[in-house]
């Protein structure tokens, strides 16, 4: 049995590397829904139906977890999936949550009262979608008290991450980054709220400041999902990884290089 990896295309991929890297024994099955991608354009029922059809793809493929990792997906899909949709035995686990355990400094799972904490001003970019969804702001509601969450909806990165066109994606990285400091000129920390923008993180860092600390989510998803996995024995099985995609495969694995930094395979999924 894999542990499912989803994303709308190949931010996910970012994840993917990290949990690779900390959890070499486990299977992963990766599902790009690269022929709608990207997301964070679409409406939130639009998303809730591509993020169910794709997950119930990877509950077929043998899969009894699944980690959204999709920011997108995350914020406009996954309470709803938990709350009406999820199978029974199964599971969905989404990419905020162990973000905002590490920016309020909490032990992973912890769900005491929400606490002041030591960042007050904190940048959030993210895709269209997940901006207005406010669904960080209402995860670190339930978590801290007293934090200023500017948020920048980045328009047109993800496409141009998926396109390879790296310098365009660097140019509207730095004017998002412009737009944010206009409504707060001195956040002291910055999220990066969509698994494709690792791939832009010095960018990100070079045009907010070194006195900004910018929270990137893959590692911090390995290590609560190393945790999870250990408190939920039996959920992860042996073999091999495997990756699936809606678009062209051809295409995908190629996309996919800068990602994984090796040669990987998609097949149709
Ligand atoms: N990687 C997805 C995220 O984390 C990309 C969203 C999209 O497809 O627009 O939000």
């Amino acid at each position: 049995m894999a542990v499912g990896i989803f994303d709308s295309g190949l931010g996910g991929l970012t994840v993917l590397d990290a949990v690779q890297k900390r959890l070499p024994d486990v299977p992963f099955v990766y599902f790009a829904d690269s022929a709608h991608a990207p997301y964070g354009v679409r409406k939130a029922d639009d998303i809730f139906e591509l993020t169910t059809r794709a997950t119930q793809s990877l509950f077929d493929e043998g899969c009894d977890l699944v980690i959204l990792a999709c920011n997108t997906a995350s914020a406009a899909a996954l309470r709803r999936m938990q709350e009406s949709w999820l199978p029974q035995g199964k599971r969905v686990l989404g990419v905020f949550v162990p973000l905002i355990e590490a920016l309020t400094e909490r032990q992973w799972g912890d769900n005491s009262p929400p606490r002041e904490v030591a960042v007050q001003h904190v940048a959030l970019f993210a895709t269209p979608a997940t901006v207005s969804s406010r669904a960080f702001q209402r995860e670190l509601a339930f978590r801290a008290v007293g934090v200023d969450v500017e948020a920048q909806a980045c328009g047109g990165v993800v496409d141009a991450i998926e396109e390879g066109d790296m310098i365009l994606a660097e140019a509207l990285v730095r004017s998002h980054v412009d737009a944010l400091k206009r409504k707060m000129p001195h956040p002291q920390a910055a999220i990066l709220g969509c698994t494709h923008y690792p791939l832009m993180e010095d960018v990100f860092q070079d045009a907010l400041g070194p006195e900004v600390e910018v929270y990137s989510q893959a590692n911090l998803v390995a290590e609560s999902l190393a945790d999870y996995l250990a408190r939920h024995p039996g959920i992860a099985g042996t073999g091999e990884s495997r990756f699936l995609t809606t678009g062209d495969p051809r295409r995908v694995s190629g996309r996919a290089v800068p990602f994984m930094k090796r040669d990987i395979q998609f097949r149709q999924a």
